[in-house]
């Protein structure tokens, strides 16, 4: 197993991810919603009272000397049905590409292939096309749920690249490993093959990843705090060694039952540098309030 430094374990933490070559988000956190098979153009109205709640949020004075401007805080990203893609980019005039936009767009899977013929599928360019700037790659629930291996994951993350998406790669145990007190228990071997597994050669800026233990999705558990600080110090770590890609470009995410009664003591927490979240995500109430704990944690 690989030795996991300090600088792993603190190297980022919410709000100092850099991406090279955008305007500057030194002080971004990222609030990624999964909205799963959830939500008709009903919905619509919900996803632009996310929009108008994170404008506000990142319009409100944050602590002093921050030097962050308005979309710099916190960056929300809504993943609906690939249905509502399309709607939901009018509604919310999202423009992949536009960093201070508070809130972008990202589909929740996507095919390998540019086209071709893959009944009910859709491909990463489909949903560029339609307004995603993001998808979500490898989620348990394509793995359990569609036999989604390491291969087809790595080659679907290739593919949005290639479409110019921005893959967020989903790593997670099924059940909950033992001997985590020095952090290499059977979890960490688990999702460091995953991620050996999955990441393409080619440097991704920024490279998402999510580290979403199966089972605490959807369950209301969550792991301690010093197990999500491991965890995510190990992806780094992995993905340092394994990828061509700037360490400021690393992007690691926590999911699995994050709520706005948790939300505050996971994004406190040192190399996570946001949350995935499914099901408080499609109620704009909670979704903000979750976002609210990156910039004022005692709210
Ligand atoms: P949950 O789902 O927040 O409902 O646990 C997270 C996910 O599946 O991404």
């Amino acid at each position: 197993m690989p030795h996991i430094t300090d600088a792993d374990r603190g190297g980022a933490g919410p709000g100092k991810t850099t991406r090279e070559g955008d305007d500057p988000v030194d002080h971004v956190t990222w609030i990624v919603g999964n909205w799963k098979m959830h939500g008709t153009r009903e919905a619509l109205g919900e996803a632009l009272a996310i929009k108008r709640g994170a404008q506000m949020l990142n319009a409100t004075p944050h602590g002093s000397g921050s030097g962050a401007s308005a979309g710099d805080l916190v960056r929300f990203v809504i993943c609906p049905p690939a249905t509502l893609l399309r709607d939901m980019a009018r509604c919310l005039d999202a423009r992949p590409g536009d960093g201070r936009s508070c809130v972008a767009l990202g589909g929740q899977d996507c095919h390998w292939a540019p086209e071709g013929p893959y009944t009910g599928d859709v491909s990463a360019r489909m949903l560029a096309d339609a307004g995603a700037e993001y998808v979500l790659i490898g989620h348990s629930e394509r793995r359990s749920g569609h036999h989604e291996n390491g291969p087809m994951i790595r080659a679907k993350g290739m593919a949005a690249a290639a479409a110019g998406l921005v893959p967020i790669f989903c790593v997670g145990e099924n059940s909950r490993g033992e001997g985590f007190g020095d952090g290499f228990g059977s979890s960490a071997r688990t999702i460091s093959a995953q991620l050996g597994e999955v990441l393409p050669a080619d440097p991704l800026r920024p490279l998402i990843i999510a580290y979403e233990p199966n089972w605490a999705i959807g369950t209301g558990m969550t792991p301690e705090g010093e197990e999500i600080v491991e965890m995510a110090a190990l992806l780094r770590h992995a993905a340092i060694e394994r990828s061509p890609v700037p360490p400021d470009q690393i992007v690691i995410l926590y999911g699995g039952s994050v709520r706005p009664d948790n939300a505050s003591a996971i994004l406190g927490l040192a190399g996570v540098n946001g949350v995935l979240v499914g099901g408080a995500s499609h109620s704009a109430d909670k979704f903000l309030a979750i976002g609210a704990k990156a910039i004022a944690p005692a709210i």
